[in-house]
């Protein structure tokens, strides 16, 4: 059917399809093996047969202590189903809950996260963990934030600018997680998209494409979160330039963060990767704002021309100010 053919073609030009890694997933998920521990864990956006996230709970499902695991499989055109691993359930009696226990459940509708059926399971879960498709991403968070879900996803590092997203972390809604290694995120595809992807994104040996742009977005807390950044530079205004329209000084290098200013500072948006609430606040650059000719900005970055110094653009910064 040409519609379905449409449909079809729609979903591959959003590129939505790649897939996690086992090896990215324990590297991250490691760092909160202590939130896991008696609670329901839903994988919203995983083909359940295929998804490393799916294999990873149910590879650690005794070790973790998890109660249950629920992975939905989406697709866009007809009724899915749903993989469930519940500790009550030990199917084999064998003793101890592990692959041997799935059970394979009929979804009445097609698995899309935002149907009602997996809004149902959504309010049974306590923890949702999964990489979500990009284009979706302001519409998946929204929804965990409406549940009050706890939560530990993959995304685009671009989102940190979304007015939505940027609010939620200014206000120690949701953070950053621990982050790939070196910032480089493996993935796999399928054979269709290959072309979609420049020579150095995909690499033909390993079959798998490499993003630098995407991060672990969560609300678990971690100890990175906590750890303080250290700090070695004292403020000179030669170095430290102020903003034309704001007042704050522009701090280029997250490392060059001076000790001893205690007023607002712009920092780049990586500043997230070291951010510690305890020893950062993050600001709204509309409450320093020079005079109001300047544009009240939604989102609270200094973003775009406004963020000029001497006439001269920087790029995206966030408003930031010691806390002690
Ligand atoms: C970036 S991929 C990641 C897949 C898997 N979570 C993983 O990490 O390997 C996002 C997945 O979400 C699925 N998806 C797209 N739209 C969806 C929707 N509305 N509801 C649920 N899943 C969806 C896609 O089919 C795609 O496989």
């Amino acid at each position: 059917m040409a519609g379905n053919r449409n449909l079809h073609r729609a979903n591959r030009e959003k590129n939505d399809e790649f897939y996690t890694q086992l090896a990215d997933i324990e590297n991250e998920l490691k760092h909160y093996t202590h939130h896991f521990k008696d609670k329901i864990i839903f994988c919203n956006c995983d083909d359940p047969e295929e998804s490393n996230f799916f294999r990873y709970f149910a590879l650690n499902f005794e070790h973790l202590g998890i109660q249950k695991l629920i992975a939905t499989h989406f697709d866009a055109e007809k009724p899915t189903y749903k993989l469930e691993i519940d500790r009550e359930l030990d199917l084999n009696l064998d003793g101890k809950i592990d692959f041997a226990d799935i059970q394979r459940i009929p979804l009445q509708q097609n698995g899309d996260f935002r149907s009602p059926e997996c809004i149902e399971i959504l309010k049974s879960a306590d923890i949702v963990v999964t990489n979500p498709p990009f284009s979706l991403f302001r519409e998946y968070i929204a929804q965990l934030i409406e549940y009050e879900k706890q939560f530990l996803i993959i995304g685009n590092q671009n989102a940190i600018t979304y007015k939505e997203i940027f609010q939620l972390i200014k206000n120690n809604k949701l953070w950053l997680g621990n982050g790939f290694n070196s910032g480089n995120a493996y993935f796999s595809i399928p054979d269709y998209a290959i072309h979609q992807y420049a020579k150095g994104v995909y690499d033909e040996h390993s079959g798998l494409v490499k993003f630098r742009n995407c991060h672990w977005f969560t609300n678990l807390d971690h100890s990175k979160r906590h750890t303080e950044l250290d700090l070695w530079a004292n403020y000179d205004p030669e170095k430290y330039p102020h903003y034309d329209n704001y007042d704050a000084i522009e701090v280029s290098k997250v490392k060059d963060i001076p000790k001893d200013w205690q007023g607002a500072m712009g920092v780049p948006i990586t500043f997230l990767d070291k951010y510690n609430p305890e020893q950062f606040e993050i600001l709204s650059s509309n409450d320093f704002r020079k005079n109001e000719d300047v544009p009240f900005k939604a989102h609270g970055l200094i973003k775009d021309k406004d963020g000029s110094i001497n006439g001269k653009p920087t790029y995206v910064r966030i408003l930031i100010r010691h806390k002690r």
